[in-house]
């Protein structure tokens, strides 16, 4: 089955055609970080405005990928929440209107759980496994007991991790997003320059940011008041660079360290050996490379991390979840911009 899946819950411009929810023929992305990055964050009207232009110029795109026409695919499917109520409406009233005009079944998605299905894409993954969903608007532990049935284990009681590392990268003028700035300059970082804590949660697979950001946000404060020197302006500035780079390697490592030691802890309590990592902060080299490690350290373990491309919204993994998991066929199926529970 061919489905051709359209997304646009925030700020990505997607269609994607995959068959059987694995095989990628295309996968087209129109980001819009241009357009919002002079407002250091997404603007929903513009960023509305900017699905609604660009929409069917990225289908076309993914139809001429795919060297296919609309009459060779079997189904449309699109993203219908949680996201910004305007983006939702663009892609899912095109979809709607595309499977009525051309006679093909819809299919509506749910985002969170497409970004798990993202470890679907080009691999042989099968349930049941643990994921950790990690994206701008959610953190969760998930059981994922077969395609259909799904079960949260754990959540973030405040921050989601991308939101915290929007944060961050706003606070040290990193530019938008913040979350992959953060990631770059931590590597030119000193990961054990400011100590910051690990935030303690009565229950164990839940997680905290909030403390942590505040924390990392005063080390930065108390750095700039401490450490920069007053010889000249080229001094000042690389010693704040410096602090920066420092500031973002203590606070991946002290996120990282939370992520994995979570996650590690939960799927040795439920005895399940396979681990999927999934979501826009699923990009982060310091999360993927720590849980490499521990993969190749622990061979009893199978770790799943989607490519790069398919870590951030996409439209491929709208597809999959349309093929393995839609939450409905209902093309009168209205959108919704909040709904955090799976299943
Ligand atoms: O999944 P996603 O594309 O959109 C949502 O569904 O929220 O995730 C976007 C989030 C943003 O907060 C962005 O800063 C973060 O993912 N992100 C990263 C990295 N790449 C994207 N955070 C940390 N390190 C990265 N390399
Ligand atoms: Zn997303």
């Amino acid at each position: 089955m061919r489905i051709l899946a359209l997304e646009t819950s925030c700020d990505e411009t997607a269609a994607a055609i995959v068959e059987d929810g694995r095989a990628v023929l295309s996968s087209v992305i129109y980001t819009q970080i241009d357009l919002h990055s002079p407002f250091g964050g997404v603007v929903p009207e513009a960023a509305a405005r900017q699905h609604a232009e660009t929409m069917n110029a990225c289908i076309e795109h993914a139809l001429s990928e795919a060297n296919l026409s609309l009459s060779q695919v079997d189904c449309i499917a699109a993203t219908l929440g949680p996201g910004l109520i305007g983006s939702l409406l663009i892609g899912a009233n095109t979809a709607k209107t595309l499977s009525l005009l051309a006679e093909k079944p819809f299919r509506g998605v749910h985002h969170l759980y497409a970004h798990v299905c993202s470890n679907y894409l080009e691999s042989s993954l099968e349930p049941p496994f643990l994921c950790l969903l990690v994206s701008g608007g959610h953190t969760q532990l998930l059981h994922v007991k077969s395609y259909k049935e799904t079960e949260i284990l754990g959540e973030t009681l405040d921050d989601a991790v991308g939101e915290a590392y929007d944060k961050i990268g706003r606070l040290l003028e990193l530019g938008f997003p913040g979350g992959p700035a953060v990631d770059k300059l931590s590597t030119s970082g000193n990961p054990k320059a400011y100590p910051l804590p690990i935030s303690k949660i009565k229950t164990p697979y839940d997680f905290s940011f909030s403390g942590l950001k505040t924390a990392t946000m005063r080390a930065y404060e108390k750095a700039c008041a401490n450490e920069i020197t007053e010889i000249s302006k080229v001094s000042e500035n690389q010693d704040l660079n410096r602090i920066k780079k420092d500031i973002c390697a203590s606070f991946q490592r002290t996120v990282v360290e939370t992520l994995f030691r979570k996650t590690h802890a939960c799927a040795e309590a439920l005895g399940v050996k396979t681990l999927a990592i999934a979501g826009g902060v699923s990009a982060n080299q310091g999360i993927r490379q720590r849980f490499k490690q521990f993969a190749q350290e622990n061979p009893d373990y199978t770790l799943y991390i989607p490519p790069m491309d398919y870590c951030t919204d996409n439209a491929a993994m709208i597809a999959s979840s349309a093929f393995f998991n839609p939450i409905t066929h209902d093309v009168n199926q209205e959108v919704f911009s909040r709904m955090p529970v799976i299943n």
